[in-house]
């Protein structure tokens, strides 16, 4: 039977990106859902490191299979990484991402072009059985637009300008998101690593 490895989110549009890059590795990847698994986890990590520690570890315990759990946010230099690891909190968990968006390019009126700097980030943790933890990180650079652009994506997307491609992540086709976004990359990187620790 192929290995089992559960990657802790409940977001299945998440859950069609991760498969499609997890594809070569022979094993079989599923959701929370997929797996049956209900469990209430307080992400109280003070970063993207320790949340997604935090997720692996406690579906780990709770199935002893192979766990992947990731979490990720915006940073916002001129905010000092605001939002960040409160990213989906950021206004409350409830509030749309219009008003969320709206609210980032109001508090950066009159900021300068060169002063707009942002990154998603997203961290991938593995925890196996036997208590061993691997780590990948992935970003990607932009700058916080003046206007919402584009209807694809999610979240923060219409805000965060590529200035080398001339548009928002909401203006990429899922394929071209995918291989720029800093989940795309934290993936690829922690597949890397999963061969690696196999292989050892
Ligand atoms: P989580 O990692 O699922 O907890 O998501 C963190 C939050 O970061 C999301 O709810 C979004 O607000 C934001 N975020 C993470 N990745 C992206 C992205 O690719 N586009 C837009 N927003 C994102």
């Amino acid at each position: 039977m192929r290995e089992q490895i559960i990657f802790a989110t409940g977001n299945e549009g998440k859950m069609k990106e991760i498969r499609m890059i997890l594809a070569d590795l022979d094993a079989e990847v599923l959701s929370l859902k997929d797996a049956g698994i209900d469990i209430d986890i307080r992400e109280d990590g003070k970063t993207f490191e320790e949340n997604a520690v935090i997720k692996a570890r406690a579906v780990m315990k709770e199935t002893g299979v192979l766990v992947l759990a990731d979490d990720s946010g915006l940073e916002i230099d001129y905010l000092n990484g605001e939002p960040g690891v409160y990213s989906a909190r950021y206004l409350g968990e409830d509030t749309s991402y219009r008003i969320k968006n709206q609210n980032l390019i109001d508090r950066l009126q009159g900021v300068p072009a060169e002063q707009r700097t942002a990154r998603f980030v997203c961290v991938i943790a593995a925890a196996f059985p036997d208590g061993r933890i691997l780590k990948a990180r992935g970003t990607i650079e932009g700058v916080i637009g003046y206007e919402e652009r584009g209807g694809g994506g999610f979240g923060y997307d219409p805000i965060f300008w590529l200035p080398e491609y001339g548009c928002s992540t909401a203006e990429l086709s899922m394929e071209k998101k995918n291989e720029l976004s800093h989940r795309g990359k934290a993936l690829r990187a922690i597949k890397e690593e999963l061969k690696k620790a196999v292989k050892a």
